[in-house]
């Protein structure tokens, strides 16, 4: 690649926070071409000058550039914490204030009217949360406002009851008034400067954006969400995103397949310099300890769960060792089961014993080649392992099955 488009990947990372092995060089070529055209300009360098000199212009290649892709209900896990989190943990304490949640990037809007219907679904009245979603492309933004979706946003099988929340016409699913009204949409570069009195939310979604990042930009979002947060409050992101929240006081929910963090207060650090005067590491003092979702006892009738479903309520409480026990002995009795195997990796990775964890995911693929949660947990296991290529095939197969099952 010449000189005139590595300028242009620089630019793009220094505003968008792009990262150059993200975007990929045919694609590149292709989207400053397409470019190029529109604007009638022949040389590359002659387009450069354009992109450093016109906003409108650099606005017009980020829409090629960006990645739209989302549905409806993506991670469904996510949504059902979030209900549970609010029943149990935020409404509890703030019954007279209004749940403020953010969706960034929130894309064609699919991800903030999921959320708008989960919580309308919930003991929530519709005065008691707003939702917002921003996203840099206005492309995105102009079909999320207008809330007509096709077949392809709906990916997700399960339990939502569609009707309730859409008119239905032919293949056309238009929003209902009633969730378009908890959603405010607007345009915004994540990287771009927050005022430093912007009000917190209690819950935030930014999933999908950080792993198309360089890693500076990628730094600074997660600097910027940290301030956009409220102590207690949570952090999503998508599954192969979760290697990359490293804050300690960002702690992992262990609520399978939602992929969530609780955000903790730092705590207080002893002083840097003891009193002789010998400098001392800078050490984080416990943290204190706040109440931990857990999935709320099943009621009698309930209790003849298989042992499948023990292990995922022990699991859910943070009960591991004996949630592993459980998942092994259901997989004695049901030893070609793949969700077994799933259930046993995802708490052996919760243990920190990560080659059982792979050796489990493995299995699980074995016995169920387009299990996709056992796809995804295998490409955090090689990614937090530096395989990026090993990382790459596995994505580039769950992208496979993701369009097959568009
Ligand atoms: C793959 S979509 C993710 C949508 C949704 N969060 C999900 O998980 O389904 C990625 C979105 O990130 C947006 N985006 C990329 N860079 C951004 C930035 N710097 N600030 C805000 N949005 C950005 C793109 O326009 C695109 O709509």
């Amino acid at each position: 690649m010449n000189q005139d488009y590595q300028r242009i990947e620089q630019l793009l990372a220094k505003k968008i926070g792009l990262g150059p092995d993200k975007v990929g060089q045919r694609q590149l070529i292709k989207a400053v071409t397409t470019r190029q055209k529109a604007c009638g300009i022949n040389k590359v360098s002659d387009y450069l000058k354009r992109l450093q000199s016109s906003a409108q212009e650099f606005q017009e290649l980020v829409e090629q550039l960006v990645i739209r892709e989302t549905w409806f209900f993506r991670h469904r896990q996510a949504f059902s914490l979030l209900r549970h989190y609010v029943q149990t943990e935020w409404l509890p304490s703030h019954s007279h204030q209004t749940l403020r949640i953010l969706s960034v990037p929130c894309s064609t809007g699919e991800e903030p009217y999921s959320i708008a219907m989960t919580l309308l679904n919930s003991p929530l009245t519709s005065q008691q949360f707003t939702v917002e979603g921003m996203d840099i492309s206005h492309t995105a933004l102009t079909v999320a406002k207008k809330g007509i979706y096709g077949k392809n946003s709906f990916r997700s099988h399960d339990q939502v009851d569609y009707k309730q929340f859409f008119q239905v016409e032919q293949n056309r699913y238009q929003i209902t008034q009633s969730i378009r009204n908890q959603v405010k949409f607007s345009a915004k570069n994540l990287l771009s400067a927050w005022p430093l009195n912007y009000s917190p939310y209690d819950v935030i979604f930014c999933r999908h954006l950080l792993i198309y990042l360089d890693e500076v930009s990628r730094d600074r979002v997660l600097t910027i969400l940290d301030r956009l947060l409220k102590e207690g409050g949570l952090l999503f992101v998508g599954a192969v995103e979760t290697t990359l929240i490293k804050a300690p006081h960002f702690r992992f929910m262990s609520y399978p397949s939602a992929f969530a963090y609780q955000k903790f207060p730092i705590a207080k650090t002893e002083p840097l310099v003891t009193p002789l005067g010998n400098p001392k590491p800078y050490q984080r003092s416990p943290l204190k300890k706040r109440p931990s979702i857990s999935v709320p006892k099943p009621p009698e009738k309930e209790i003849q769960l298989s042992s499948l479903e023990m292990a995922q309520q022990l699991a859910n409480r943070g009960k591991l060792k004996e949630a592993a026990q459980c998942c092994q002995i259901h997989l004695q009795g049901h030893p070609i089961d793949a969700k077994g195997y799933l259930l046993l990796g995802e708490i052996s990775q919760a243990q920190g014993n990560l080659e059982e964890a792979q050796r489990c995911f493995q299995k699980a693929l074995y016995l169920q080649p387009n299990y996709r949660d056992a796809l995804i947990h295998l490409v955090l296991l090689r990614e937090s392992e530096g395989d990026v290529q090993g990382a790459a095939i596995l994505k580039n197969r769950i992208q496979r099955l993701d369009n097959l099952q568009g």
